[in-house]
């Protein structure tokens, strides 16, 4: 666009001095067409445009273009006209052979923004400002005759026949006619340009001065001999003019003295942006651009963040391996206490690229591999430690915060964090609530009980509203959890067991982490990244890998393939081992899914190099081929002979959760609104995350159908639950009502174990059936997509205690009942004397929430060996 407006400036001010007389080349300042309506029909014009034409088209109607040209800036008020040229590209024509006229025009007209589509022959309705064949300014001012006012004699005629020529108009009418513009400006309404008007198909289309191809602009070349004497002016974007002094200021340029000439230039060398093959950006001249093998971006432009894109090349940078972490106490794998720093750190991405900053827990991101056993209990302090460049701790974010958003409109750009174990079963407190966070010098210690299924899980920052830029920064790590049956069924381990957590960045020239400073519905990455090097290559022996999938972007899916196109298994959804390994050609992961995928690389001969590919659209499941990075990383096998051992054929039995226990149902309705701050919000039932309306019972089965009423898939996730996916069914909207098109599907073999992820997609309903046991408490559920979530598709349900009898006790008057609320809502006590017989009796719905052990004072207490108690969550 910049580069675009600098050749414009560059062409209307290209000056050669011609002894005492000069010649200049001067661009028009206005053009457009005059479009003949049929009677009644659409006032139409095509002031932005890229065209203008003279003649009829097949319609039957005439157009007629109009071209002024500015001459004061360029030619000295006093100057004598001696010589001028219009030259006009020609564009598209039905190659007959027309004579086209140029002739005065009497009154001024405008040129507004209208801007016709395909071959602009049609026009477009006129906008205010715009000239028409009416109006010389739309909608106010008519010309005093229809289709212009002008001097019926032409002041020149050229014949003009095949396109994609140059054509020229030069006489001396043409001559009186700029002589008089510059000795009276207010009369300079330019020229009109006729094409043969008594039969159709005419129409001759030329050039404007929007033309994307700048030669093909139209051009005033006027020969002068000034009075006031003239000289070299070097213009800001570098280059020299030969006008008169005060011209020179006009244009902010600095005059040379009279009589001075621009041949050769006596102005410095123009600078600007030059794009380096390393990516950087630096100012040089255009010659010495040329010199480092850069691309010279334009005189006076200037070096942006985002000006020269990066080109890396793949493949270059071995994948790293995150090595299993070491506790401060205890062992690693079994019960263990870690210490975790977050960190500003920079690191190497690329081999190309210069260090790029980012966070990461402990001192590589993505985060370190915490390793685990089901049973044995980890406890992690969480320190945020990030810190700016002077090793101060940060009082700010490092990316821009976009304040519109729930959380940093209350606390601003606050480096705020708290960390979430994504797939964990934990208590409220150690969940990572997105409001219970944290500032640099502040810590969490949060513990994992790992009383779940074995399972691939990961740990990332879950912030109220900035969890996007948190997670981009690099705050994510991958959990494993094991156990014994799992160690026993010879999967492929060690060296032969890889993580792999894949993401998509934007990389700045120096390196540097590129995200937008306002919140937008989707971001896309157009690097990939597995475990923070830029598509990796992995060294394989000839045999089995397990490889622990990550989706950790934040908006991108992933369609992933192997480049020989050869199967390889599933043997795990996100929290768990499949029943039996599932073979696949392609694997679909939504962001903050994870797969177990064992890949068998003994068929191929040493040497081989095969890749992990994706095709999945942007957003997703979009438009085939749309915002596609193709590439993930790459494989090359080696001689020597790995894990051969095959895999075994049962897995682990999958416990289903049948729809007949769930107690309850639950609907929710995905789609986008609008947003006063940002535009658009993504929404869940059109509730936001205060609005908790979710309280599922501790210990029962609910099934929550996710209905997706917008046009691109949303993995919803639930925290605290392992959930299986029912089925899937198709719907379209009609009047507001839902109705359903086909049967409820049950989800392919790889899906049909623990999920915490659940894709839904457009026009569909995703059921998933969990049971909500393990503790009570608030947890968020939300859409995995980082910038869904952050605004605002995130919102919680609390797991609260049954209605039901929590304490017997004899009668007195202060009834000790052993009770712990975890909601701040008031609760009900009631009593009755016979368990099986009789109403109960509700004696008060006042007793506070967020206290331990609740003694109720019952006012009816008599001597009564079996008085029953219980207590509910009040209306
Ligand atoms: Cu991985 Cu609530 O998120
Ligand atoms: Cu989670
Ligand atoms: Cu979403």
């Amino acid at each position: 666009m910049k580069f675009k407006t600098l050749l414009g400036i560059c062409l209307t001010a290209l000056i050669v001095v011609q002894a005492a007389a000069s010649t200049v080349q001067i661009g028009a300042n206005r053009d457009n067409t005059l479009y003949q309506p049929a009677s009644g029909g659409t006032t139409n014009s095509n002031g932005a445009g890229e065209h203008f034409f003279a003649g009829r088209t097949d319609d039957g109607y005439a157009r007629r273009g109009l071209l002024a040209f500015n001459l004061t800036n360029f030619i000295p008020s006093d100057s004598t006209v001696t010589g001028v040229t219009l030259t006009l590209y020609l564009s598209r024509t039905k190659d007959t052979t027309e004579p086209v006229t140029l002739h005065r025009v009497l009154a001024g007209w405008g040129e507004g923004s209208s801007n016709a589509t395909q071959e602009e022959g049609k026009g477009a309705q006129a906008v205010p400002g715009d000239a028409t064949w009416y109006h010389r300014f739309y909608p106010t001012s008519l010309w005093a005759t229809a289709g212009g006012v002008f001097v019926a004699n032409a002041s020149a005629s050229a014949t003009v026949n095949r396109d994609g020529a140059f054509y020229s108009w030069s006489s001396s009418a043409m001559v009186a006619d700029v002589q008089a513009w510059l000795n009276n400006p207010g009369t300079n309404f330019g020229w009109l340009v006729k094409g043969g008007e008594s039969v159709n198909k005419t129409a001759k289309r030329f050039d404007t001065r929007e033309s994307t191809a700048p030669s093909q602009r139209p051009v005033l070349a006027v020969n002068f001999i000034s009075a006031t004497p003239v000289g070299a002016c070097c213009v800001p974007e570098g280059s020299c003019v030969t006008v008169t002094s005060n011209q020179c200021t006009q244009l902010s340029g600095v005059y040379h003295g009279d009589n001075t000439s621009c041949t050769p230039s006596p102005c410095p060398p123009p600078i600007g942006a030059c794009c380096l093959p390393s990516g950087d950006c630096t100012n040089a001249t255009a010659l010495q651009c040329n010199a480092l093998g850069g691309t010279f971006q334009g005189n006076g432009t200037v070096c942006t963040s985002n000006l020269c894109p990066v080109i890396l090349t793949p493949f270059v940078d071995a994948l790293p391996v995150p090595a299993p972490l070491q506790p401060v106490t205890g062992s690693a794998g079994g019960v263990a206490y870690y210490e975790v720093p977050m960190q500003q750190m920079q690191q190497k991405l690329h081999r190309d690229l210069p260090l790029t900053t980012v966070w990461a827990y402990g001192t590589a991101f993505p985060g370190p591999l915490i390793e685990a056993t089901v049973e044995q209990p980890v406890t992690v302090k969480w320190i945020n430690n990030l810190r700016d460049g002077n090793g101060n701790l940060r009082t700010n974010h490092y990316l821009a915060v976009d304040t519109c958003l729930h959380g940093p409109d209350h606390h601003g750009d606050k480096p705020l964090t708290v960390v979430h174990l994504h797939g964990g079963k934990v208590a409220p407190k150690d969940d990572g609530y997105p409001e219970e966070t944290f500032l640099p010098g502040q810590s969490r210690t949060n513990q994992y009980g790992n009383v779940q299924p074995p399972g691939t899980i990961w740990f990332h920052d879950h912030a109220l509203g900035i969890t996007r830029l948190n997670v981009y920064m690099g705050l994510a790590g991958l959990y494993l959890i094991r156990d014994a049956f799992e160690n026993s069924l010879g999967l492929p381990a060690g060296a032969n067991e890889v993580p792999l957590v894949i993401q998509d960045r934007k990389f700045r020239a120096d390196g540097s982490l590129s995200y937008p400073a306002q919140w937008d519905e989707h971001f896309f990455g157009d690097t990939v990244i597995v475990n923070g090097k830029v598509w990796p290559y992995l060294i394989v022996n000839k045999g089995k890998y397990r490889f622990r999938v990550v989706n950790g972007s934040s908006s991108r899916s992933y369609a992933l393939r192997l480049s020989s196109g050869a199967t390889f298994h599933q043997i795990g959804t996100d929290a768990g081992l499949l029943e039996a390994p599932v073979p696949l050609s392609q694997l679909t992961l939504m962001p903050g899914e994870r797969a177990d995928l064992v890949v068998d690389f003994a068929p191929y001969a040493s040497g081989t190099q095969l890749f992990l590919t994706n095709s999945a659209p942007t957003p997703f499941p979009g438009t085939p081929g749309v915002g596609v990075i193709p590439n993930v990383m790459k494989f090359i096998v080696t001689n020597s002979v790995g894990h051969t051992t095959s895999l075994p054929a049962a897995l682990r039995p999958v416990p289903r959760l049948y729809e007949s226990n769930a107690v309850t149902h639950r609907d929710f309705t995905l789609r986008k609104a609008s947003d006063p701050c940002t535009g658009a919000q993504w929404l869940i039932n059109d509730l936001h995350w205060d609005d908790i309306t979710e309280f599922p019972v501790l210990g029962t089965t609910e099934v929550w159908s996710f209905i997706n009423r917008s046009g691109v898939s949303h993995p919803m996730h639930l925290h605290l639950v392992l959930m299986q996916i029912l089925d899937r069914q198709p719907f379209v909207v009609s009047n507001d009502v839902i109705i359903t098109t086909g049967p409820r599907v049950p989800p392919p073999a790889n899906e049909a174990g623990w999920k915490d992820t659940a894709r839904a997609d457009p026009g569909e309903i995703v059921r998933v059936i969990a049971r909500f046991d393990g503790f009570p408490g608030r947890y968020p559920y939300h859409c995995h997509i980082l910038e869904h979530e952050d605004h605002e598709m995130m919102r919680q349900f609390e797991v609260v205690l049954p209605p039901l009898l929590t304490g017997v006790r004899r009668a007195g008057t202060n009834v000790q009942i052993d009770f712990r609320p975890t909601t701040n809502r008031l609760h009900f006590a009631q009593r009755r004397d016979d368990l099986a017989n009789g109403a109960w009796t509700n004696f008060t719905n006042n007793i506070l929430g967020n206290v331990t052990n609740v003694t109720v004072t019952d006012p009816g207490a008599v001597a009564q060996p079996k008085r029953f108690y219980r207590i509910g969550l009040s209306p």
